[in-house]
């Protein structure tokens, strides 16, 4: 089954807006693999954000995510990379169509709330990165045969 590394952002949890965040994800019907609040270090976060590391906004973008706790979490279910990228939406808030959690409640490209894998591939080394083997819990929801065909 494919997974996906997602990330409540400081801002996310400064907002209170974790558990609509969390609800939105469960009621599409994927299910919750690893979850930790946790404070980055910087050297989690400069790995995390590595292919933005010559980008003007690099610097920026780690101080944020070190200023405070976030909530970083492994999401399971089929296509889960690709739905939780649209359930999100984009980038910058006030692109991101009304309905996505983006769209919904952000305005500021730099406090937009939350982080998702991109491809597979960045998934597997994101969820390497941020969680032991050990810290994965492997489950099946009993209401399976409910959400999938
Ligand atoms: P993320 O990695 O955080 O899930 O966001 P994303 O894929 O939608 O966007 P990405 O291009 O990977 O950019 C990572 C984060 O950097 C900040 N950003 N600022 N000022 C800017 O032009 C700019 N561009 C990107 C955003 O906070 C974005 O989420
Ligand atoms: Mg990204």
């Amino acid at each position: 089954m494919e997974r996906s590394f997602i990330m409540i952002k400081p801002d996310g949890v400064q907002r209170g807006l974790s558990g609509e965040i969390i609800k939105r994800l469960e009621q599409k019907g994927f299910t919750i693999v690893a979850m930790k609040m946790m404070e980055v270090s910087r050297e989690l976060a400069e790995k995390h954000y590595d292919v933005h590391r010559d980008k003007s906004f690099f610097n920026n973008l780690v101080e944020f995510i070190t200023s405070a706790p976030v909530i970083a979490m492994v999401w399971e279910g089929e296509g889960v990379v690709a739905a939780a990228r649209k359930l999100i939406g984009a980038t910058d808030p006030l692109n991101a169509e009304p309905g996505t959690i983006r769209g919904d409640y952000g305005i500021s490209i730099g406090r937009n709330l939350i982080h998702a894998s991109d491809a597979v591939e960045t998934a597997q080394r994101e969820i390497a990165l941020w969680f032991e083997d050990s810290e994965l819990i492997s489950w099946e929801t009993a209401l399976q045969n409910w959400i999938y065909e």
